[in-house]
């Protein structure tokens, strides 16, 4: 279970929650907006998150200067997700922005790409990027083979990516080129929004817990597809092995914005620490609701093809819709953060909004 890697409770100094100091984030303080990106026609998809920018390319991005950069990556972290329409861009130059975003943005320096434990060695795009591929599923692989064996409900696949890692991801983009001509639209949703609606002291007590994230479904999973699980340094020197379990604060501070957002879901979750499995199963089971169940903390994308999404994966949940026969395909890049830890001083959205 929680091995040398995993969190400890509260640090007497600062009383820090979590958090490991071979992977702290280099940002001491959350980035100010400075304007940069005003210039670009844009859309507020929520009050509470999604922008859309229209004539901003991946490619410009990679060419413009780390103000530039800065700027994207306060907002991508403020508003939760970012949608940039009909993008020309190659899996090579969305790992190269990728990293430039999470340098930016303060990850550890021992941080890099995610290499996926379920990534085939020699894959064709290479080891960091993610083939999404409604044909794969088919064939038993991703969440969905396993939560269609025990759930009907679209809401099922709710989930932040590779939350079992000891350090999970910051940043996430996601294109897709194949489409069916209609569905296949991804939902995300606010944790800072989530984080918002508990009570004082709800919010008190879970600040005071840890959780314990799994991905061993995982190990079967390369069983049936007979490939071998990714057992070497996956994107940081702590993620490693066929554990593929960690544990990390129920409520987590993003060093960017210095907001507290809820950091259990669905796909990865499994027990509440520290408490019987009664009160986890009730505990877990109210915050996940709070995330399928508001469609006020909720953004839903259509996708055209070539359109790209950058979120947040340490305040955002997202979830697919399958909901289409046809193919759908797209690349994903994970990029990988801090390990994650609760600021008790910081913030909520709100509160430092004054909303
Ligand atoms: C993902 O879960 O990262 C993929 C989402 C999607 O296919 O829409």
């Amino acid at each position: 279970m929680p091995s040398a890697d995993s969190p400890t409770l509260a640090q007497p100094d600062t009383g820090i929650v979590g958090g490991n100091p071979a992977a702290r984030t280099r940002c001491l303080k959350p980035l100010q907006y400075s304007g940069t990106l005003d210039h670009y026609e844009h859309m507020d998809l929520t009050p509470v998150s999604g922008r859309e920018y229209k004539g901003l390319q991946v490619t410009d991005l990679l060419k413009a200067d780390d103000q530039v950069m800065r700027d994207l990556a306060a907002t991508i972290s403020q508003r939760g997700v970012v949608f940039l329409r009909d993008q020309v861009v190659t899996p090579q130059e969305m790992k190269q922005f990728c990293l430039r975003l999470t340098d930016v943005a303060g990850c550890p320096e021992s941080s890099g790409l995610h290499v996926h434990p379920l990534t085939e060695e020699g894959s064709e795009l290479g080891d960091q990027v993610s083939v999404i591929s409604s044909e794969k599923q088919k064939k038993g692989g991703g969440l969905t083979h396993q939560l269609s064996d025990v759930s009907r409900f679209a809401s099922a696949g709710w989930h932040t990516d590779i939350s079992f890692e000891p350090v999970p991801s910051d940043y996430a983009m996601l294109k897709i080129h194949t489409l069916p001509p209609t569905g296949g639209d991804t939902l995300w949703a606010s944790g800072y929004e989530i984080y918002d609606k508990l009570s004082p002291s709800m919010r008190a007590y879970l600040e005071t817990l840890t959780a314990t994230h799994d991905a061993r479904f995982f190990l079967e999973e390369a069983e049936r597809l007979g490939n071998p699980i990714r057992k070497g340094i996956r994107g940081s020197p702590l993620n490693h092995g066929d554990q593929l379990q960690a544990v990390h604060p129920v409520i987590r501070t993003n060093p960017v914005t210095g907001w507290k957002s809820v950091y259990v879901n669905k796909g990865f979750t499994r027990r509440i620490n520290g408490v019987t499995k009664d009160e986890s199963d009730m505990l877990l089971h109210y915050l996940f609701n709070l995330v399928t169940q508001n469609h006020d903390a909720q953004v839903r994308f259509k996708w055209n093809k070539n359109d790209l999404a950058i979120w947040d994966n340490r305040s955002m949940f997202h979830c697919a819709t399958y909901d289409y026969m046809e193919a759908r395909t797209g690349d994903r890049v994970c990029s990988l953060g801090e390990a994650p830890y609760l600021d008790p001083a910081s913030k909520s959205r709100r509160e430092a909004l004054a909303l």
